[in-house]
């Protein structure tokens, strides 16, 4: 038996708005996945997958401009070129008020390490630091290591029904708190947190709010003016980028936190908190993946509004995600109905009238069956899926699983398909009867 959908429609039966989702135009935009059509790629959280815009802009930058930025002639002018216009892309993409807000570097940990050790310097009667046992390892362990500055480590759990609450975090802030540190959705179970309202109480005590972008960036719009937060960070190959990272924060934050530079580099943002040479190449992929979300935004508008504008390219932008959790609000609840009709545990929120609250990414264990021995037979299959602690560990033990096993976690993204996840769910039954 299909659940049935909140609006009454089978789960199996796509809606007006992702029936109108041009899935075979956005799966023709990804080679990799034309090259091997056979393979489901449902290991979307570990890092996605390039549309050929991306992969013509990265080699473009290696045979045209593959120099050091900030020489005199054309080729490195051309490089300085290509930051700034990435800089800005990435502004757009986040809301940013100036594009000095975007900082580029290799990946989501290292900016979260440069930056607590920032902030592990400012600590004065203010020494509080609130984490969450949802996020990932890398936005709490970083963290905690400042306890050896004399950080007090406040902890914001996650509720049985697989989410954080803010109400939970209304007496775990006061004047003594530094930072909210937190998920905008737990890469493990998909949840997506209320990080607006975590801010207002943040604020509301004089204390900054750090997000983790990097489980929401595929999937939602990032807003860091709406969300109201003072820093975000963010992993570019989770968003159909080449493997970077970036990190966004309020420019008279940045300009006065008191990172490691060295004497020559000017006290300024985004400089101060860009280490070295990062890979200009994938800066390059990165702003080519901006400009396929916004084509894709585009693209809609024309179908669906013609003649109604959209106001410039964050407008765009907003059409593309608005498109994006639609199509995949329908990718969760089928998963949730694959998944249920075998049988499977699901853990977080395992409701189908909650799909507005989650992204398409899914834990979950088969009666009996190993996590990793069903990743293996889906592997056989086919199907790449993932298993094991996510790098979550302290949320698997919250969910009542060993952090060593965990669970079988599968993740989609708007690339994927209902014919995905039906080959998926036989699959799923196959392994349930024969191991
Ligand atoms: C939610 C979340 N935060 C942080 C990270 C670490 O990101 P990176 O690999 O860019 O360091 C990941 C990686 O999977 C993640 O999913």
């Amino acid at each position: 038996m299909k659940a049935k959908s909140p609006g009454g429609r089978n789960a199996a039966e796509p809606s007006e708005s992702s029936a109108a989702f041009p899935i075979e135009t956005v799966r023709a935009s990804f080679p990799a996945l034309n090259r091997a059509p056979q393979f489901t790629f449902f290991d979307n959280a570990a890092g996605a997958q390039v549309p050929q815009v991306v992969i013509d802009a990265v080699n473009h930058h290696l045979l045209e401009c593959n120099v050091q930025r900030g020489g005199r002639y054309a080729k490195s002018i051309a490089v300085d070129e290509t930051i700034a216009r990435a800089r800005q892309s990435v502004a757009d993409l986040v809301n940013a008020r100036s594009a000095n807000e975007i900082a580029f570097g290799m990946n989501a940990t290292s900016f979260i390490r440069l930056m607590s050790l920032a902030i592990g310097r400012t600590l004065g009667k203010r020494d509080q630091i609130v984490v969450t046992d949802m996020d990932h390892e890398a936005n709490i362990a970083t963290w905690m290591d400042l306890e050896k500055s004399g950080a007090k480590i406040v902890w914001w759990k996650v509720r049985d029904g697989g989410n954080l609450h803010v109400g939970d975090l209304i007496p775990l802030v006061s004047p003594s708190t530094r930072l909210v540190a937190c998920t905008l959705t737990s890469n493990a179970i998909g949840s997506i947190v209320d990080v607006a309202a975590a801010a207002k109480i943040a604020h509301a005590h004089g204390a900054e709010v750090f997000l983790d972008g990097v489980h929401y960036g595929p999937h939602g719009l990032i807003d860091v003016q709406a969300f109201d937060c003072d820093y975000l960070v963010c992993s570019g190959y989770k968003i159909f980028a080449p493997h970077m990272g970036f990190l966004w924060g309020r420019r008279e934050l940045l300009a006065k936190l008191p990172t490691f530079r060295e004497d020559f580099i000017p006290d300024e943002p985004p400089g101060k908190i860009e280490a070295g040479t990062f890979v200009y190449e994938n800066v390059a992929g990165m702003d080519a993946a901006v400009r396929y979300l916004e084509s894709l935004g585009k693209g809609m508008a024309e179908d669906k509004d013609a003649g109604q504008a959209l106001e410039g390219r964050r407008g765009a932008l907003e059409k593309a995600f608005k498109v994006i959790r639609s199509y995949e609000e329908m990718l969760s609840l089928e998963m949730l109905t694959a998944c249920r009709d075998c049988d499977a545990r699901i853990y977080g929120m395992a409701k189908e009238n909650g799909t507005g609250e989650r992204v398409p990414t899914l834990c979950f264990n088969l009666p009996n069956i190993s996590p990793s021995r069903v990743t293996e037979e889906l592997a056989r299959r086919n199907i790449g899926v993932r298993d094991g602690h996510m790098y979550s560990p302290r949320l698997m033990r919250r969910l009542g699983l060993l952090a060593e096993s965990g669970a079988v976690r599968a993740s989609l993204v708007h690339y994927n398909t209902l014919a995905e996840i039906r080959e998926f769910g036989s699959a799923l039954a196959e392994i349930r009867k024969s191991c």
